[in-house]
């Protein structure tokens, strides 16, 4: 499985404004993250960014994309229809959705679900779009003991007049080595 974790995020590598606030994304990336689930044909996200999209109505544009949420506690939603809620951590979902048939899954977040698929090695791209702001307080991206990739970049893209998006490839067994340039 090729994993890709899509995210928009401050220039200083925050994904909410304080605990949960994410009005600093802007509508258009809202849509450009859509349309990559449209696209992978799936999104795997955390139970707490489920509840973020599904009350801000992002959801219901997905249409067919088959949405996965991590939760330790799936029973709590079995009344919830357009979305599969699964156990296990990040190798169930893998398997879930293998069984599915599907090659590549494009993990969407929050913090939490991306350190668990990074500190086990899982995750094979990243693509942020940067958002023009700095936050003091907030979710960071990948801050977590155990996360020590270098990376090799894929791609960079001016989104608009203030938003880059930086696609970047990590290096499996660059653990803790030298940096180099190239
Ligand atoms: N800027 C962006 O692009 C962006 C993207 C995504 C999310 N967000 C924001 O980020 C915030 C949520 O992020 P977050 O880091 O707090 O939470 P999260 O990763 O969305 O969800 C955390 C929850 O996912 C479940 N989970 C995580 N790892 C698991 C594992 N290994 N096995 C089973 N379940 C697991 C647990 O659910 P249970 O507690 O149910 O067990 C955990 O409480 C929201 O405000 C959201 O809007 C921003």
């Amino acid at each position: 499985m090729r994993i890709c974790a899509y995210i928009a995020a401050s220039v200083n590598g925050l994904i909410t404004r304080g605990d949960d606030d994410t009005e600093f994304v802007a509508d258009e990336d809202w849509e450009r993250f859509l349309e990559s689930a449209k696209t992978f044909g799936n999104l795997v996200v955390g139970r707490k960014t489920f509840e973020a999209i599904y009350n801000g109505g992002q959801i219901a544009k997905l249409g067919k994309v088959e949405v996965v949420v991590a939760t330790h506690r799936p029973e709590l939603f079995r009344a919830v229809k357009g979305a599969n809620f699964v156990s296990g951590g990040p190798a169930r979902i893998v398997e879930f959705l293998s069984e599915k048939g599907y090659t590549k899954m494009l993990l969407g977040g929050g913090a939490e679900i991306i350190a668990s698929f990074a500190t086990l090695g899982l995750i094979d791209e990243i693509v942020i779009d940067f958002e023009p702001w700095l936050l003091g307080e907030g979710k960071g991206l990948f801050g977590h003991p155990g996360v020590d990739f270098r990376l090799n970049l894929l791609d960079m893209r001016r989104l608009s007049q203030n938003e880059v998006q930086l696609k970047y490839e990590i290096i499996k067994d660059s653990s803790r080595t030298k940096g180099t340039s190239g």
